[in-house]
């Protein structure tokens, strides 16, 4: 019996390391890790890193924020052949442009010449991989950010507002270089098509491009960094007309048609980018401190807020330009800077909702290489009268501003005669 007993334990021991084995080599018993992936180098190295070094199973997690589409199927098939637990797409295509690229536009959001294309889908793309975070039960978060951008910023700032996730960022938590990670991928028969040698970042607001010879300011840009704009000498050779309507500070029809948001983005991409428009090429002051040379393809941004600020010149006080020139700036910092769940984000929000209302009208740009010019503009909610502007107009009585323009500087009089 004694005999008995001690057999079917060892029987029973076998069975559950048995189990026990099986499950870790599927990886269904270990804790899992919910990875925003895009399928290039730093996000695949980051997935068998998660896996090697820090014993998770990895779920990896693409959000379509308008990248070309190769990449979102790119990302599925890195996935599927590096073997991670699960990967999902998502698409926030429409959410990124109703919820996030509206507001960018109703604040003409612009940080040091740089309409935010990258930074305005990161608070998104955050938020989805935290609701699948919840939805698979994970015990952690993890991005491929480097520790010299705004991205981990970004990213961690939604998580740690939003969740309890525990952060895992391994290409900056082991100090990696783009060689040792080219490298650790070449170790462990990473696949990897041949990444373009510039690091780019694109969605449907527009392209960012760095790295290779663009890092050092002292080299021009080579035109095979552009894909969306296109150079003086390519780009239409005869001007051309483009009609803009915005209802509440967003547009809603490009020449009287009507689309929806991410549609009119898409068009206003193509016709900018026809007409070289969009290419931005600056010195910026990244959040850990440093100078970086940074490239944008941002046609149909610049379009859009160019078209915007104009309609709004016509319809805002000369206090309300005022007010909304200098909360641009402090808003489009806080989009930049990682805090878009600020309080003073989401009250700017509501205070510039308030204002546009009443951007609601026409405004006609002419478009040629690489410039862009109002036309004509028209708004129910114009400020600008005609009859009395008119030179012809005689009851607004010229004689009536004589003892305002007596009073205009009484001061500067005064301190002007004092000095003789
Ligand atoms: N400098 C920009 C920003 O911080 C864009 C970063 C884009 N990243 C890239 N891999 N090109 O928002």
């Amino acid at each position: 019996m004694r005999y008995f007993n001690c057999l079917t334990f060892i029987k029973f021991k076998y069975i559950i390391t048995f189990i026990k084995f099986k499950y870790i080599i599927n990886g269904d018993n270990l804790d899992k890790v919910i990875l925003a992936f895009s399928g290039g180098l730093d996000t695949t190295v980051c997935a068998k890193l998660l896996e090697e070094k820090y014993n998770l199973g990895v779920i990896t997690v693409c959000v379509d924020v308008g990248q070309p589409k190769e990449e979102i199927e790119k990302a599925k098939n890195v996935a599927e052949e590096i073997g991670v637990l699960k990967h999902y797409k998502i698409d926030a295509k429409e959410e990124f442009a109703n919820d996030f690229l509206s507001k960018g536009i109703k604040a003409n959001a612009v940080y040091e010449g740089y309409p935010l294309s990258t930074a305005l889908a990161r608070p998104l793309i955050a938020m989805k991989i935290i609701e699948t975070a919840e939805k698979e039960g994970a015990v952690a978060i993890a991005h491929g950010c480097t520790g010299k951008g705004n991205d981990q910023f970004r990213f961690e700032s939604i998580i740690r507002s939003m969740s309890d996730f525990k952060i895992i960022a391994p290409v900056r938590e082991l100090n990696l270089t783009r060689t040792e990670e080219q490298d650790y991928a070449r170790s462990h028969n990473i696949p990897l098509s041949p990444d373009s040698k510039f690091s780019i970042d694109e969605n449907i607001w527009g392209r960012s491009i760095e790295g290779d010879v663009i890092e050092d300011p002292k080299n021009e840009v080579p035109q095979e960094a552009y894909e969306w704009v296109k150079s003086y000498t390519e780009a239409n050779s005869s001007p051309e007309k483009v009609n803009i309507k915005f209802e509440g500070g967003v547009p809603i029809a490009i020449n009287n048609e009507k689309m929806a948001l991410i549609d009119l983005i898409a068009k206003t991409n193509e016709i900018a980018g026809n007409n070289g428009i969009g290419k931005i090429d600056i010195i910026e002051d990244r959040m850990v401190g440093l100078k970086s040379r940074e490239v944008y393809e941002v046609p149909g941004a610049t379009l859009l807020i160019n078209a915007h600020r104009g309609l709004e010149e016509l319809i805002f006080t000369k206090n309300e330009l005022r007010f909304i020139d200098f909360i641009s700036p402090l808003y489009s910092d806080l989009v930049y800077n990682a805090l878009w769940q600020e309080p003073l984000r989401e009250d700017l929000d509501k205070s510039i909702d308030y204002m546009q209302r009443r951007v609601t009208g026409n405004i006609v740009l002419n478009l040629y290489k690489g410039y862009i010019s109002i036309l004509s503009r028209e708004s129910k909610f114009s400020l600008h009268d005609i009859k009395q502007i008119s030179f012809e107009d005689k009851e607004n009585d010229q004689r009536e501003v004589e003892g305002m323009i007596k009073h205009h500087g009484i001061q500067a009089t005064i301190y002007q005669k004092q000095k003789h």
